[in-house]
């Protein structure tokens, strides 16, 4: 069951609500609308997948999305939380996840930061050997022995998108795969400072084959049996994110997370791991869309633009990794409507400004509904402020139907307040 419908009569529905009737009464201007069942029926899927699996953490990855609301439902579902910086280790404490089901990530973490990780408990991955460094320092700090997992870079290609390569070779994550005695070395070096407790790889995103994740989970297992013949007692094999989603919308058969669980459990069950992963897309991409208006339509040259009021900078992954996310419009067109193709831009000045290209679609009326599908990863998370587009409001619909906003809309005075008293 999915959250977003076309009725027979040509309207798009979020669970049992209509697009066009929150349009009408929430928001003259862009915005984000999620369903919060799809959120719950996403991280069922998961908990599902993992039954059987003793002591299992689902560490939802923040960095996706990190609405206050959104991330309290995820909390109260029983998920644990992957950071990438302080801000988000503080906004996953208020937000009340257990500390001991967070796991704070990194290639950059700054001593600050860590010192609170080492404070609250967290697990903390190490990335390198200044990293390696900086924890025992902040273990000190702490007066708190930190637990870590050493990330390490399986070197497997993850077969996506460059940008989104993590676990190979040239990577800045990770450490490389030949220094493992080294870091096994410096830990044993530090007994009141670093737990060893795991090993964590994380490949990439967008995966659409669980090969792949096998393949990773099959190395990771020889470097903890390498690891344990040293006589550390490391219990977690953490596999990471990166399971795609039907960004076309074609109807093609891509994993569940229950294929990508079902590909690793006997590996996990026969070396007695607990399994951690970190997903973010695959928890909360296909429970939003991003809804606009069209402002207008026309043609230059051999082009026909559709020019709606949101653009890159409440959504960049079309411009910045090309990425294919499926456009509707949000009511039918009307009968004598020309289907033409059309670029789908937005109205920031720059070339790059395309939320989808080449779309055959019904050429819409102005004020048409527009909505760009399966927002809900990394798509508000990396909204900018460029042009002076506020970042924009976002609603769900809740389990009774009913609409509620969760996160405000930014305002012109809100970014005023940056500059006042100076
Ligand atoms: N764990 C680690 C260590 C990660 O670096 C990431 C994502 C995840 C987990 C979650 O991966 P997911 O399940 O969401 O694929 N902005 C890009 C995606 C960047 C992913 C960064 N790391 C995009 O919009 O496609």
């Amino acid at each position: 069951q999915h959250c977003f419908t076309k009725s027979p009569d040509g309207f798009l529905y979020c669970e049992d609500t209509k697009v066009q009737d929150v349009m009408e009464k929430v928001e003259k201007r862009p915005f984000y609308l999620y369903s919060k069942p799809q959120i719950t029926r996403n991280v069922e899927a998961y908990k599902e997948a993992l039954e059987g699996l003793k002591n299992s953490i689902i560490g939802y990855a923040i960095k996706a999305n990190n609405n206050f609301k959104i991330l309290q439902h995820l909390r109260m579902l029983g998920c644990g939380a992957v950071l990438v910086s302080g801000n988000e280790l503080k906004l996953a404490l208020r937000a009340g996840f257990d500390p001991t089901k967070c796991i704070f990530n990194g290639n950059g973490k700054i001593l600050e930061d860590l010192v609170l990780a080492a404070q609250e408990g967290v697990f903390v991955n190490v990335d390198s050997e200044f990293d390696l460094e900086n924890i025992v320092v902040a273990a000190r700090i702490a007066g708190r022995k930190v637990n870590v997992l050493l990330r390490i870079n399986p070197d497997v290609d993850p077969q996506v998108h460059p940008y989104v390569a993590t676990g190979n070779k040239n990577s800045k994550f990770g450490i490389r795969n030949e220094k493992l005695q080294w870091f096994l070395d410096a830990v044993k070096a530090h007994p009141n400072e670093l737990k060893l407790v795991g090993a964590h790889c994380h490949l990439g995103s967008t995966i659409t084959k669980v090969d792949i994740f096998r393949d990773a989970a099959v190395l990771m297992v020889n470097y903890i049996d390498e690891i344990r013949a040293q006589g550390f007692e490391v219990d977690y094999l953490n596999i990471g994110g990166g399971l795609g989603i039907d960004y076309y919308h074609s109807g093609a058969v891509l994993p569940t997370p229950r294929d990508l669980i079902d590909t690793v459990r006997e590996l996990v069950h026969s070396r007695n791991l607990n399994l951690i992963i970190e997903p973010g897309r695959s928890l909360i991409a296909n429970t939003c869309c991003f809804v606009n208006r069209v402002t207008g339509v026309k043609t230059n040259g051999t082009k026909n633009f559709i020019v709606i009021d949101g653009s890159m900078a409440e959504l960049i992954r079309p411009s910045l990794y090309d990425a294919y996310q499926h456009i509707e419009l949000v009511s039918p067109a009307p009968p004598a409507a020309e289907v033409s193709t059309f670029d789908v831009v937005g109205p920031v000045c720059e070339s790059a400004d395309f939320l989808g290209k080449e779309r055959e679609l019904p050429t819409p009326a102005k004020g048409t509904g527009l909505v760009v599908h399966d927002a809900g990863a990394y798509c508000m998370s990396m909204a900018s402020t460029y042009n002076l587009k506020m970042r924009p409001p976002e609603y769900w619909v809740e389990e009774d139907g009913s609409v509620t906003k969760i996160r405000h809309g930014e305002t012109f005075e809100d970014h005023m307040r940056f500059f006042e008293g100076l």
